[in-house]
């Protein structure tokens, strides 16, 4: 899949993690379907991709192995995610790289991989609170991003700027991320990218992403849409942070 695309279109994702998918986005009239000027994807359980994808929804895999085959129990390639058209991959995520001890070099080797298949890489980055709090931030995300450097010059990336310490409802020690946090570092973000890319990159926001805040996030002008984990379960709440990034893009 090519993004051909001219502009940064708006994108938002659904991560349901390890959760079914919720009742009702199989629907015909499910808040989970892509249009024309919005890109919506969903990112199922390797289990409910199939179906999630046999029912018209552009669905991409929350994890993928980088080699193409061999001696990996229990992992799947991205040329098997991409045999089944399955159409992107997250690579990175916070909880990956958490519970799954994925460094920056995996990740790397990852979105590599899923560009070699046909799939579309978001690539998630973002520093921990703790990295925050010692004002390493934009060190940790330029390393990360630094990892990647080979395929920054490729438009079918899209970069998911996700500060971990705002995953799942922040915690105690930092409030969740404001628009300016977002604006900040997506800015800081877009200018590292290769010039000729800064405007086809589509840099997307993670992090308690959710109806009261998806309008303020997405009217700031570096930041293309969001991954959206926990409100994503909820159709209706989905349905409403689908609507918040069409008004704050001028969608009609
Ligand atoms: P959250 O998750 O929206 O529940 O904070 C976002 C993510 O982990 O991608």
């Amino acid at each position: 899949m090519i993004y051909s695309k001219p502009m940064r279109t708006p994108f938002v994702a659904a991560n349901w993690k390890m959760h079914e998918p919720p009742v009702g986005a199989f629907v015909p009239e499910s808040p989970y379907r892509s249009v024309e000027a919005i890109d919506i994807w969903v990112f199922p359980s390797f289990l409910d991709l199939h179906s999630a994808r046999d029912h018209g929804l552009i669905v991409g895999a929350q994890c993928g192995r980088p080699d193409s085959q061999g001696a990996f129990t229990g992992d799947i390639s991205m040329r098997m995610l991409a045999d089944q058209r399955i159409q992107a991959v997250l690579c990175g995520h916070s909880e990956r790289r958490l519970h799954h001890k994925e460094d920056d070099i995996m990740v790397a080797a990852q979105a590599i991989a899923a560009l070699e298949a046909g799939l579309h890489p978001i690539v998630c980055i973002g520093e921990t609170a703790q990295q925050r709090l010692e004002g390493k931030n934009k060190n940790i995300v330029r390393a990360q991003l630094e990892a990647i450097i080979p395929i920054l010059t490729s438009s079918d990336l899209i970069i998911a700027y996700e500060p971990v310490w705002a995953i799942s409802g922040g915690n105690a020690d930092l409030p969740a991320a404001t628009p300016s946090d977002a604006q900040e570092m997506h800015a800081y973000i877009r200018s590292l990218l290769p010039t000729e890319r800064q405007e086809k990159i589509r840099i997307i926001y993670g992090g308690s992403a959710k109806p009261e805040n998806a309008l303020a996030l997405c009217r700031e002008p570096d930041v293309d849409g969001l991954l959206v984990g926990g409100a994503s379960l909820d159709p209706a709440s989905f349905g409403h942070i689908v609507e918040a990034v069409m008004d704050a893009k001028g969608i009609s």
